[in-house]
């Protein structure tokens, strides 16, 4: 039986996904659509038989699509996913979810409603590292984390503009903070500093701050900071570090390594998460067996909802509480 799959958005992660696509069995990439007429034209030209769209709603009503891929930028999220939910089709949606709280709400209150197949592109879940991880923790005590997302900026412009991307914190550091939660439980607290250095002088119209730090307190008792920055002409630390009673457990996107009295293992990562995160989308499209997603719209929220909750304190001097 043919998958058969559309994509909403056709730029850089829509390309990551399609590599993965075109090398699983029974999956068909039919439809392309993007506010980019051109862009569509050029993705849905390069797959057999696939036909791309300047209209969403006739290529969800014209093609009968089994699962849709929401590869939009930040600001631009909200149509896509409700229509969607509209027509009962199933979706994987990048993160991160929005750029505010109540566009991410109404559409988990819809897809809560209709009991939606979903999936979050949270893809560090998928690293064999986190699921060790959480082993790991299971016969030792977690007092804190340091998590980081230290590098340069990306060059899409919607990136450097806060009504753009929402920031650094939301659109990038987001995946630790999800690692963070996935790993160690559920955050309580957020206190946030930001502020912009350099980046505004570099790169016209830059309106993101470029350094933050994130200090969390989590449900667990665990103190939490993540810091991030995208000042850097290059790429530094990416990932995050949990201390334990045990030792410290270091997450990188490559390996874990596990670091104690014992000395130090290196347990690297083998697969391609974003290849695990695909397989498990469509696996759940075929079978309607959703448990080997990770991460989906309902999980999502809470981790987005500590992203904006950030920028909130970073905006008040204040600390925000989440319930
Ligand atoms: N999971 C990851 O590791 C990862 C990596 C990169 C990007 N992302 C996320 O993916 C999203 C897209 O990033 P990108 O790098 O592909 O950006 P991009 O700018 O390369 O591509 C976005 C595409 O969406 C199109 N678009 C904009 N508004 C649209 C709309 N309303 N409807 C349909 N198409 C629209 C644009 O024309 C463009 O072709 C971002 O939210 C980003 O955070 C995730």
């Amino acid at each position: 039986m043919t998958t058969k799959l559309g994509f909403i958005g056709s730029g850089g992660i829509a390309q990551h996904h399609l590599k993965n696509l075109v090398q699983m069995d029974g999956v068909s990439l039919s439809a392309f659509y993007d506010v980019d007429a051109q862009r569509a034209q050029k993705v849905a030209s390069e797959h057999n038989g696939a036909k791309a769209f300047s209209n969403l709603d006739e290529m969800l009503d014209s093609t009968s699509l089994d699962g849709v891929y929401v590869c939009v930028p930040p600001m631009a999220h909200g149509e896509a996913e409700l229509k969607l939910v509209q027509r009962g089709i199933p979706f994987l949606v990048e993160k991160p979810l929005g750029i505010d709280r109540e566009v991410p709400d109404a559409i988990a209150k819809q897809v809560k409603a209709s009991n939606l197949l979903t999936s979050v592109g949270y893809h560090w879940r998928y690293n064999e590292s986190a699921n060790l991880a959480k082993q790991l923790l299971a016969d030792s005590k977690a007092g804190m984390a340091l998590g980081y997302w230290m590098g340069g900026m990306p060059m899409v412009p919607w990136w450097r503009v806060q009504a753009g991307s929402g920031g650094q914190f939301v659109e990038q550091t987001t995946h630790i903070v999800d690692l963070l939660r996935y790993i160690c439980g559920e955050v309580r607290e957020v206190y946030a500093s930001y502020a912009l250095q350099v980046m505004d002088e570099q790169v016209e119209g830059t309106d993101v701050p470029d350094v933050g730090s994130v200090t969390m307190k989590l449900a667990s008792g665990m103190i939490a900071t993540i810091s991030n920055t995208c000042l850097l002409p290059v790429g530094h630390h990416v990932g995050l570090d949990i201390y334990t009673n045990k030792g410290v457990l270091e997450l990188r996107s490559d390996a874990l390594r596990d670091i104690s009295s014992q000395g130090t293992q290196l347990h690297p990562n083998t697969a391609n998460p974003y290849f695990v995160e695909d397989e498990a989308f469509i696996y759940a499209l075929r079978t309607g067996d959703r448990s080997r997603i990770l991460s989906d719209y309902a999980d999502s929220l809470h981790t987005h909802n500590i992203t904006i909750a950030a920028n909130e304190s970073a905006a008040s001097g204040k600390p925000v509480s989440l319930i």
